[in-house]
């Protein structure tokens, strides 16, 4: 047995795409809110194998994008080569990870369930901090449902959230979209059920 934080650093050394190489639908609305010029800079948190990173560099940002996985970074850096796209991608984890740069979108898909407890709130002031004026935000996460079973392949390292813990943390931004879903998921190759909440918000210029 490997003392892998997390399962997905064995899983992303098959050659195959384990979420496949499709970007997901919710960048779309990113991409309509703030339409790449150059130098335009995004970050994806927990990046995977690099779907989303290497399509929004496709697009025209600038991207930087990271994850716990070798494995995961390894093939990001293969699909942005593939694609003929340029990105920055590294290992970090959205626990401990520091930055100098400002962005203009951060974004982060089924990963802030590994935040630690106690850093939760330190990471929306960090985020805060690093999102540019008039800066995009998209997270999402899973919540707790009382008729929905655990994942069977839930990580040792994941939390469930609950129902508007994310949303709280947008309180005094902008929010374009939030959503709560139930979905299947077929991860694992045994079908199961997810329930996550979603948000699209903006930081905005404060009044006095
Ligand atoms: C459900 S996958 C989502 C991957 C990608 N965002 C996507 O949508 O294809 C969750 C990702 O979180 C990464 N992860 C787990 N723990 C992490 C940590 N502490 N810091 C950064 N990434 C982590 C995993 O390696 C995995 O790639």
């Amino acid at each position: 047995m490997d003392n892998y934080r997390t399962q997905y650093e064995k899983l992303y050394e098959a050659d195959d795409y384990y979420w496949g190489t499709e970007p997901a639908d919710f960048l779309e609305r990113l991409i309509n809110l703030k339409r790449p010029r150059p130098g335009m800079k995004v970050l994806d948190i927990g990046c995977g194998e690099g779907k989303d990173a290497v399509y929004m560099a496709k697009r025209g940002y600038t991207v930087t994008a990271f994850d716990l996985t070798e494995s995961g970074i390894a093939k990001t850096k293969r699909l942005a080569e593939k694609m003929g796209v340029r990105i920055k991608a590294y290992v970090d984890d959205i626990n401990t990870f520091e930055t100098d740069e400002r962005f203009d979108i951060i974004y982060s898909s089924g990963t802030l369930q590994y935040l630690y407890e106690d850093k939760i709130a330190g990471f929306f002031e960090k985020i805060e901090k690093i999102t540019n004026p008039h800066g995009l935000n998209y997270f999402n996460v899973f919540v707790e449902k009382p008729f929905i079973a655990e994942a069977p392949d839930w990580d040792k390292e994941e939390k469930i959230w609950k129902t508007g813990d994310l949303f709280s943390r947008y309180t005094d931004w902008k929010i374009h979209y939030i959503n709560e879903s139930i979905f299947q998921c077929s991860s694992s190759e045994v079908p199961h059920f997810h329930c996550m909440d979603s948000i699209l918000a903006e930081k905005m210029i404060y009044r006095k």
